[in-house]
């Protein structure tokens, strides 16, 4: 009844923006992300019948307002096992959170794992990633290494993650934190007003599975500025839909531009350097891992050397 789990947190490079099914987590576009080395949370949970209600420990602290929602999730596992018992959940966060680095990815992802486990419940990892994705969406992708695509499906066993590749070629992430501040605005929010009130974003699902179909021959050919473009150019698609939402959704801070701004200056000096952005301002840099210790020195004329990190390809989620 017991367990611990590692998953890594994952960068979306066609992303997902924008529910068709609230309830099931089900995305009204198919989406692929990278998942990252140096961010990954870990999570313990027991089930123990002395329990009168589920505690949930974050970084060594209670952390009462996060657990309504990681009960939630438990219960989606309670309920498959048949079983009411409540559970002591100690999560270790290796990720700034909540700054648009994903720590929602890493953290229902290892919950996840963590509960499969812990109740013997011998779910494969496609079944399991579709009980994950009902945590975070982004989640679901956090269950494998390497690259990963979300494929959006019609319904709830539909929609989950595949592996698309090891990513064992040269290619890395630069993470440059703008802000490390808990965002103002979650993207569950975020994505639901846009939905509701943007007259660009029914245009956006189209244009992500364009974006998808290019980047995965561009994965197969392993030709990475084909990679980068299509990445760069989807994560402003998003960002131009939020922005045109009432109200406007402007998760760029000035630091994000410039991180950018520096981007395209390695650019130009034939560093192939691609940024994109989440549901906050930090900018992480697809790069080639060769290239991402000068990519950094570029940075760190504008940023300081612990906003600057460097992350190679992250492994799958796993028991520990
Ligand atoms: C911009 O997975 O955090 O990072 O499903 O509501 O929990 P919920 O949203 P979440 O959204 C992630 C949005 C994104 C793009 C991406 O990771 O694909």
């Amino acid at each position: 009844m017991k367990a611990k789990a590692r998953a890594h947190a994952n960068i979306a490079l066609i992303k997902y923006w924008g529910k068709a099914d609230e309830k099931l987590a089900i995305p009204n576009n198919s989406s692929l992300s990278l998942t990252l080395d140096s961010f990954y949370t870990e999570t313990e949970v027991e089930f123990d019948e002395n329990l009168e209600s589920d505690i949930f420990y974050l970084d060594d602290k209670e952390d009462s307002e996060t657990l309504v929602k990681v009960s939630k999730f438990i219960d989606l596992f309670r309920k498959e096992k048949g079983i009411s018992t409540k559970a002591k959940i100690t999560s270790y966060n290796y990720v700034p959170t909540a700054a648009g680095l994903a720590s929602s990815a890493s953290a229902f992802s290892a919950l996840g794992v963590a509960c499969n486990r812990a109740l013997s419940l011998n779910m494969d990892d496609t079944l399991l990633s579709t009980f994950i994705r009902k945590g975070s969406g982004s989640a679901t992708r956090s269950i494998y290494g390497g690259l990963v695509e979300w494929q959006k499906g019609h319904d709830d066993l539909s929609s989950h993650a595949i592996k698309v590749d090891d990513a064992d070629f040269d290619i890395g992430m630069v993470i440059v934190i703008v802000n490390s501040e808990q965002k103002e605005l979650s993207s569950r929010e975020g994505m639901k007003i846009t939905t509701e009130t943007s007259p660009f974003y029914k245009e956006w699902p189209n244009e992500a599975e364009k974006d998808l179909v290019n980047i995965k021959a561009a994965i197969k050919k392993r030709d990475f500025d084909l990679i980068g473009e299509i990445t760069e150019n989807n994560a402003m698609k998003m960002h131009a839909t939020m922005m045109s939402s009432n109200p406007s959704i402007i998760y760029m801070e000035p630091k994000s531009l410039v991180a950018i701004n520096a981007v395209k200056k390695l650019r130009r000096a034939g560093i192939s350097a691609y940024f994109t952005m989440d549901a906050g301002p930090n900018v992480k840099v697809l790069c080639k891992l060769s290239d991402a210790e000068k990519i950094k020195a570029e940075l760190l004329n504008d940023f300081n050397e612990d906003e600057v990190i460097i992350s190679k390809v992250g492994s799958s989620a796993h028991i520990i």
